[in-house]
């Protein structure tokens, strides 16, 4: 199995990531879920991870609460999207049983990375401060890292019209990573937007008698209401990433130097893609272009009906 870490802040998308990478079709080992300020604030992201957890079967996966803020920036939530748990819609139980870990999710990925070959992949779902902090502050992890699998940015904006959301919510932070040197590959919106659960996938998700398909029917209804108005159905932005970790071929990628912009009056929080090559400078991301979607509905059909 791969070993994967997901630092995260769940979010309905995120728990369709946790939900896959826990399921049958996945050939990854959950190392740890690290959750961060984001969607909404982390407390409540973090009693997410853990009820997503216990729906999962992740009885013993580590879960660890992260940063509370960006790294400059302020905060900036996106419960008008989520809702104010953060997981609006769902029926799973609000208080969970499982407990997260005591130590910091910055001390877990530290620790976790030190301990390995240096064969832990990290699906970053959500913004990218508890990443940048564990960089600050343990350099030696850097190399350490297998892959960086990242939803985030784009060409395009879904939170301003240079921004998307987890880059826009702590540019500094991504800026920290995008100049890492970890082999990152780029899932932004460009190719997010390319899986929506459309009615047709709604009838075919309905279909499936498990309780893990159920939860994510009643995810989905709520979550679409945000997508609702320019989109044929809600996008699944954090599965992209998860997807990938089990079947790369899937999509279709190109490699290009992808900059943050920290200082842009109007563009503050864009991922600059430089499709074309401009720059002298040296590739750092494989940028996800195109989902085989039909493909994508496929597997994670096939994960809501067999979990582990
Ligand atoms: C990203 O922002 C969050 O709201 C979602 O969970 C996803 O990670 C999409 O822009
Ligand atoms: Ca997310």
């Amino acid at each position: 199995d791969k070993r994967v870490m997901i630092d995260c802040d769940p979010g309905h998308d995120d728990a369709m990531a946790i939900l896959l990478a826990a399921s049958n079709v996945s050939n990854l080992s959950i190392e740890a879920i690290t959750t961060v300020a984001g969607n909404v604030g982390v407390d409540k992201n973090t009693i997410n991870a853990l009820r997503v957890c216990e729906l999962a079967g992740l009885d013993d996966t580590l879960v660890a609460k992260g940063a509370d803020r960006p790294l400059v920036r302020d905060s900036l939530e996106a419960a008008h999207v989520h809702g104010d748990s953060g997981l609006d819609g769902t029926s799973l139980p609000e208080s969970p049983v499982k407990q997260a870990d005591g130590a910091h999710a910055v001390d877990i990925l530290i620790d976790k990375l030190m301990a390995s070959e240096g064969d832990i992949s990290i699906a970053a779902i959500g913004p990218l401060t508890n990443i940048a902090l564990a960089m600050r502050k343990k350099p030696e992890i850097i190399p350490r890292i297998n892959e960086i699998t990242m939803m985030g940015g784009g060409t395009y904006g879904n939170r301003t019209p240079a921004a998307e959301f987890n880059i826009y919510a702590d540019a500094e932070a991504a800026k920290v990573v995008f100049e890492s040197g970890v082999p990152m590959t780029m899932f932004g919106l460009d190719v997010t937007h390319q899986v929506l659960a459309t009615d047709e996938r709604m009838k075919q998700l309905a279909a499936i008698n498990t309780p893990e398909a159920a939860a994510v029917t009643d995810m989905l209804r709520f979550y679409s209401g945000a997508y609702k108005e320019k989109f044929s159905g809600a996008a699944l932005h954090d599965p992209c990433p998860v997807a990938y970790l089990i079947e790369p071929a899937m999509f279709q990628l190109e490699k290009v130097r992808a900059d943050v912009e920290i200082k842009g009056e109007f563009t503050y929080g864009m991922t600059v893609i430089d499709a074309e090559g401009q720059s002298s400078r040296t590739p750092n991301v494989q940028f996800a272009r195109e989902i085989d979607s039909n493909r994508f509905w496929q597997l994670f059909l096939q994960a809501l009906s067999e979990m582990r």
